[in-house]
């Protein structure tokens, strides 16, 4: 088959992977993400297909109980501090990635990475990750007093448009009394440090 109909294929299987496996409220937003990575993505010339196919499986784990999440950790041997022991809802990245590879065979190991960080969010992550978790943050029915500003930076500076969303991300935390996941606060120092920009991301 050609990489296109390959490709377009794999996007209606993960259509329809989220489909089922997410509420009619979580499905909608997951269609939301899928448009703004898409629009994203063609925006700082990356490959639509792949940015769409990774927003379209980050939540597609996010209604599993809390105790489903340790068990799947622990069979698949995935990292769990204590953040996730506290809040095992934070595995729903990691989580969906594993589905994603296990249940539709998808070894991209970028879309895979994007998918497993966008909830804190990675030092070091890269293009397609910024991409997603972006999206997930300014996607249309996202109604918080900086979002424009967001939506129009996003266009221009994927970078700084992560930055700024990881910061907000963690002041409303804070305001909440959450504590800070320590991959958030490692994200933010990593986009605050010069290791973003050397790795070719624009600032
Ligand atoms: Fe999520
Ligand atoms: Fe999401």
């Amino acid at each position: 088959m050609e990489d296109y109909a390959k490709s377009h294929v794999l996007l209606e299987e993960a259509d329809a992977f989220a489909r089922f496996r997410l509420s009619d409220g979580r499905y909608e937003h997951t269609l939301r993400v899928a448009d703004t990575a898409e629009d994203l993505a063609l925006a700082h010339d990356l490959d639509a297909d792949r940015a769409r196919l990774a927003a379209l499986l980050h939540d597609a784990a996010r209604e599993i109980e809390p105790e489903g999440f340790l068990e799947l950790a622990d069979k698949w041997r995935l990292q769990v501090g204590d953040p996730e022991r506290q809040s095992p809802k934070l595995l729903h990245g990691p989580v969906a990635a594993e589905l994603a590879r296990r249940e539709l065979g998808i070894d991209d190991e970028e879309v895979l990475a994007a998918i497993r960080a966008h909830t804190t969010g990675r030092p070091g992550m890269g293009p397609l990750a910024l991409v997603l978790y972006v999206a997930d943050k300014i996607e249309p029915a996202r109604d918080y007093p900086s979002v424009g500003r967001l939506r129009t930076l996003a266009r221009e500076n994927l970078h700084g448009a992560a930055l700024e969303s990881l910061r907000r991300a963690i002041a409303h935390n804070e305001g909440r009394g959450k504590a800070t996941h320590p991959g958030s606060r490692e994200t933010l120092d990593w986009l605050e440090s010069d290791g973003a920009t050397q790795s070719g991301i624009e600032q």
